[in-house]
């Protein structure tokens, strides 16, 4: 049985602090809010990192592509580029995030971003990852576009919830849903009509929107019935009233 997520942190909170970092992560928590949405992906060397890109060259000091650096690189790169006023971290690695995580309490959308390299490693190292990390597994989904990725997730972790991830809900949804055993399904806020929150709703599937950094703007949402939004500014959610949420 996996625990509410209402209100997740896209990729940490990083209206405040750097996007995908530890410093990130124990902001959100410091917040109060108990779920958060990041990626994950894989070095060279196949290490699994916390970070959205294939390249390092948006958020941090160094330009190149994650597959040409391995775990040792990482403590020379700077993941807080974008803010020089905070001190520089390294991206961080799953394993330290799953730490963290799972010492806050936190609940971990784990979006698997596999850039290149196979769905069967994508999916198993995330996998080993959090199980030598003993995450728990009802405040966990493995999440990811990639419809392959979560069929790996699938064979390899069945006990594992899986979200399927689009950003418009296709017409075929339900059947790829059913294929992957779907527990949830992550579409973008703006895409979503009435109907399409309904039938996903009706057909029993737990649905959270992303990436909606205005309360006002998925009031209509919330009445519908989704059931949980990720937003770069989930701070600002946590004033909306709770009769709304649920
Ligand atoms: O989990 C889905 C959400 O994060 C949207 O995709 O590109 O921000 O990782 P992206
Ligand atoms: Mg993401």
């Amino acid at each position: 049985m996996i625990t509410p997520a209402s209100i997740m942190g896209h990729r940490g909170v990083p209206s405040l602090a750097p996007e995908n970092t530890l410093s990130g992560f124990r902001k959100l928590h410091e917040l109060g809010i108990t779920w958060v949405e990041l990626d994950v992906t894989l070095l060279g060397d196949h290490t699994p990192i916390v970070h959205h890109d294939d390249s390092f060259d948006r958020c941090c000091n160094i330009s190149g592509a994650l597959r040409d650096f391995g775990r040792d690189d990482l403590k020379q790169i700077n993941a807080a580029a974008r803010f020089p006023e905070l001190p520089p971290e390294s991206p961080p690695t799953l394993a330290e995030v799953a730490l963290l995580l799972k010492q806050q309490g936190t609940g971990l959308n784990l979006e698997m971003k596999r850039h290149g390299f196979s769905a069967r490693d994508m999916a198993v190292t995330a996998i080993d990852t959090l199980q030598r990390a003993a995450f728990p597994s009802e405040q966990l989904i493995l999440s990811s576009f990639d419809f392959e990725t979560l069929a790996e997730c699938k064979q390899y972790a069945p006990h594992l919830a899986r979200g399927l991830i689009f950003d418009t809900l296709p017409s075929d949804w339900e059947i790829l849903a059913k294929e992957i055993g779907a527990f949830s399904i992550h579409c973008d806020w703006q895409s979503l009509n009435y109907q399409q929150v309904r039938a996903v709703k009706n057909a029993g599937y737990q649905l959270y929107c992303w990436t909606a950094n205005s309360p006002a703007a998925v009031t209509s949402l919330w009445q519908w019935g989704i059931d949980g939004v990720m937003s770069d500014r989930p701070q600002d959610f946590l004033s909306v009233p709770l009769q709304l949420l649920f």
